[in-house]
């Protein structure tokens, strides 16, 4: 099997094509980062302009494709922006027509929460974090069509948290990949700051306290270099901490209901944050399960992540494919299919 990809959900427009023995291909992700940098966060009308041209651009690379050997064209329809989802998924359709090729629409969500497969004999079922720009979540992952959450925020998502305090310091979008750059050498414990739910039994997040109360730190403290090093440092570690101590409660849960894992992974932009990734390696060594860490390339929105999850569907053959009457959804579920 062979599958085309396309990812066009926010800001990151991207083709790949994946084989069902795991090797990408091709992957070509282009990011509009520099369009939406100064404005703070993505404009949607803008987004969905620059999917069009740059899907114009990616497809000179479309034309050298051997089409006979395409099992399926598939596409990210749903969650997402709406602009920038009905530009790749009319892309995908009508590609699909006039190549005669089976048509494909994705969840995101589940491309994400599937994306350590791609990379890692990870069996199911398996626990998941998800940590994007639009999502924080704790998620069972049965097989490959059958997702539980067992936790999200109840508000903002950790990626949004990064990015809204980044900007408080003056940094640029996103915020993620500038704090992780600023914090490095940090003292961690310089600045307490919140954090919320963490008394709470479950596996819910919260991230708008701490944001609230990371900017209030902000607005109190002159911008030195030592400051910007040492808040970046701490920020970064309270928001690790609010991870650590949900996923736990969540491993505590599984057991209590007698589901054994072996696996964890983490997915989502943020899962590209290498502190995190370190902090949450030694706590999921301690309850002797394996940690997976997905390659940056996966971490952030890509069209590799949405072939493969079409390869996936292809192995069970259990959902209805090809149904031209699919429309973009740009608020579908975790758990939910097209
Ligand atoms: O998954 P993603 O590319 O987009 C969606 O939300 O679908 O995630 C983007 C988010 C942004 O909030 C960005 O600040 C965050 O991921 N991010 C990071 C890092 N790289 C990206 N957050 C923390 N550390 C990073 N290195």
């Amino acid at each position: 099997m062979k599958v085309l990809a396309i990812e066009s959900s926010c800001d990151d427009t991207s083709i790949a094509i994946v084989n069902d023995d795991k090797t990408v291909e091709f992957l070509e992700t282009i990011n509009h980062r520099k369009f939406h940098k100064d404005l703070g966060g993505v404009i949607p009308e803008m987004a969905a302009r620059q999917h069009l041209e740059i899907l114009d651009i990616l497809g000179k690379s479309i034309k050298k494709i051997n089409f006979s050997k395409i099992s399926a064209i598939a596409a990210t329809f749903g969650p997402g922006l709406i602009g920038g989802l009905i530009v790749g998924s009319s892309f995908a359709k009508g590609l699909s027509i006039s190549k005669n090729v089976e048509l494909i629409p994705i969840n995101h969500l589940q491309a994400h929460l599937l994306s350590p497969r791609l990379v890692s004999e990870i069996k199911f079922p398996y626990l998941c974090l998800l940590v994007s720009g639009g999502n924080t979540a704790l998620v069972l992952v049965k097989n490959s069509k059958s997702f539980i959450t067992l936790g999200s925020t109840i508000d903002d998502s950790a990626g949004e948290c990064f990015d809204k305090v980044a900007k408080g310091l003056g940094l640029g979008y996103p915020g993620g990949p500038e704090i992780e750059h600023l914090a490095l050498g940090g003292n961690i414990e310089k600045f307490k700051l919140p954090m919320p739910l963490a008394k709470k039994n479950n596996c819910d997040f919260s991230f708008s306290g701490l944001k609230t109360a990371a900017l209030n730190t902000i607005k109190n403290n002159k911008k030195t270099k030592l400051f910007l090093r040492d808040f970046s440092a701490s920020f970064q570690h309270t928001v690790s901490k609010v991870l650590e101590i949900k996923i736990l409660n969540c491993i505590k849960l599984l057991q209590k209901e007698n589901i054994k894992i072996n696996d964890f992974s983490i997915c989502g932009g943020v899962a590209a944050n290498k502190y995190l990734n370190t902090e949450l390696q030694k706590l999921i060594s301690t309850k002797k399960l394996n940690y997976h860490q997905v390659p940056l390339s996966l971490c952030t929105d890509n069209a590799a992540m949405i072939g493969w999850n079409a390869i996936e569907y292809m192995k069970t053959r259990k959902i209805k494919l090809n149904n031209y009457n699919v429309r973009p959804s740009p608020n579908i579920l975790i758990h939910e299919h097209f």
